[in-house]
């Protein structure tokens, strides 16, 4: 816009000039004929009116370009403030993101101050955390309790998903732990509490003496999710091999721990399978194998490429069949009372 007009302009300045020096010279110029005075006035005047006519042209132009410069500017000094704005936003998203950091550790510290309290409100899982407004997804510490006999544990909260409370039991997603591990540290738990781990067998059977759910999600390698929840869940201790007591599926991922309902626990030192073969060194992971598997969540993390190859990769039949090894996986549990 403004550049069309610019050159307009340039148009408009050449014919003014070129009309300027035909008014001011009209003399030398008409000199060679015969000078008729008629002549000479009509063709000055006409060339007045042309520079008037362009000077009013140039004039109206000047005041178009100012405007339309004026707009551009407005535009321009606009954008400004919005970029402004938007780095605002950025400063102010990153500082509370650090807030918020800062407030968990805060809770967590709260958590462990408040280690001395009654046992009717004692705090063992992330429900009983929740209900004490603790409402951010993280790691916390739950102190230890001398009057419900359990030792200090670092747990995931999932405050969000579903109305939050959930202590996270298992999750798969970065695929550098091994989970073909012994009965040993499946009773007391291994690997990295934001990462990849399992809780412990011990710590699943104590969290879920109290009526409890189960929520399982999933990804798989579309970035698809899924997910499967039981209304009831719980686990026996070592003497009775953890052995798994689950009812009342939900979800859209299909029943596929229903299979495992009511079998010990198995690890590739302690073989409790209800087959001939040794399911746990089968299927490389620690489980509630029946013969062997509808599911597997403990299976080989296998990367995208290696996903559909093998059977004993992060498996639930009822959604990807026997051998799609799925991209993560969070197993979670609360109390079945719980109300958001
Ligand atoms: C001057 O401009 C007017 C309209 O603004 C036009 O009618 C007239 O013909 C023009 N005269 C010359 C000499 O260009
Ligand atoms: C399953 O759900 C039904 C209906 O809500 C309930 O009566 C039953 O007690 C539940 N079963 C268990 C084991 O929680
Ligand atoms: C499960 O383990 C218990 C003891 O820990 C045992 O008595 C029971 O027979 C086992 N059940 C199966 C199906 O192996
Ligand atoms: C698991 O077995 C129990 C009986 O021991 C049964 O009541 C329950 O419904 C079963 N769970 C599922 C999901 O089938
Ligand atoms: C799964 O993979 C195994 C090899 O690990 C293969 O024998 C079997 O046929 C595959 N099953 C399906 C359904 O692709």
């Amino acid at each position: 816009m403004v550049k069309v007009n610019l050159s307009v302009l340039a148009l408009g300045v050449t014919l003014l000039l070129l009309a300027e020096t035909w008014a001011q010279n009209p003399r030398k110029r008409l000199a060679p004929p015969k000078p008729n005075k008629a002549q000479c006035c009509d063709e000055v005047r006409s060339l007045k009116v042309q520079v008037a006519n362009l000077t009013s042209l140039l004039e109206e132009l000047s005041r178009k370009q100012d405007t339309e410069l004026m707009n551009v500017l407005r535009q321009l000094m606009e954008l400004d403030k919005q970029n402004r704005q938007q780095e605002a936003r950025v400063t102010e998203a990153e500082s509370k993101y650090s807030e918020i950091n800062n407030r968990v550790e805060i809770m967590q510290l709260q958590t462990l101050q408040s280690a001395t309290q009654t046992s009717s409100d004692a705090i063992y899982d992330c429900a009983s955390l929740y209900s004490k407004n603790y409402r951010i997804s993280g790691e916390y510490k739950l102190p230890k309790d001398d009057f419900l006999g359990t030792p200090e544990l670092n747990v995931f909260c999932d405050m969000e998903t579903n109305g939050g409370g959930w202590t996270l039991i298992q999750r798969r997603k970065i695929g550098l732990t091994s989970f073909n591990r012994d009965w040993k540290q499946y009773k007391s738990g291994f690997g990295s509490i934001r990462g990849d781990f399992w809780l412990g067998n011990d710590h699943i059977f104590r969290i879920t003496r109290q009526p409890s759910m189960l929520r399982i999600e999933m990804e798989d390698w579309e970035g698809q999710t899924r997910y499967a929840e039981y209304g009831f869940f719980t686990v026996g201790n070592e003497l009775n091999s953890y052995k798994l007591f689950l009812a009342n599926y939900s979800g859209n991922a299909g029943d596929s721990l229903r299979y495992h309902n009511n079998t010990n626990f198995s690890t590739i030192d302690k073989d409790n399978d209800k087959c001939v073969d040794d399911c746990a060194s089968r299927r490389k992971g620690g489980y509630w194998y029946n013969c062997c598997t509808d599911s597997n969540l403990n299976g080989v993390f296998y990367r995208y490429g290696e996903h559909t190859k093998s059977s004993d990769g992060i498996t639930w039949y009822g959604w990807h069949g026997s051998n799609y090894s799925l991209k993560k996986v969070e197993m979670k549990v609360r109390p079945a009372g719980f109300q958001p």
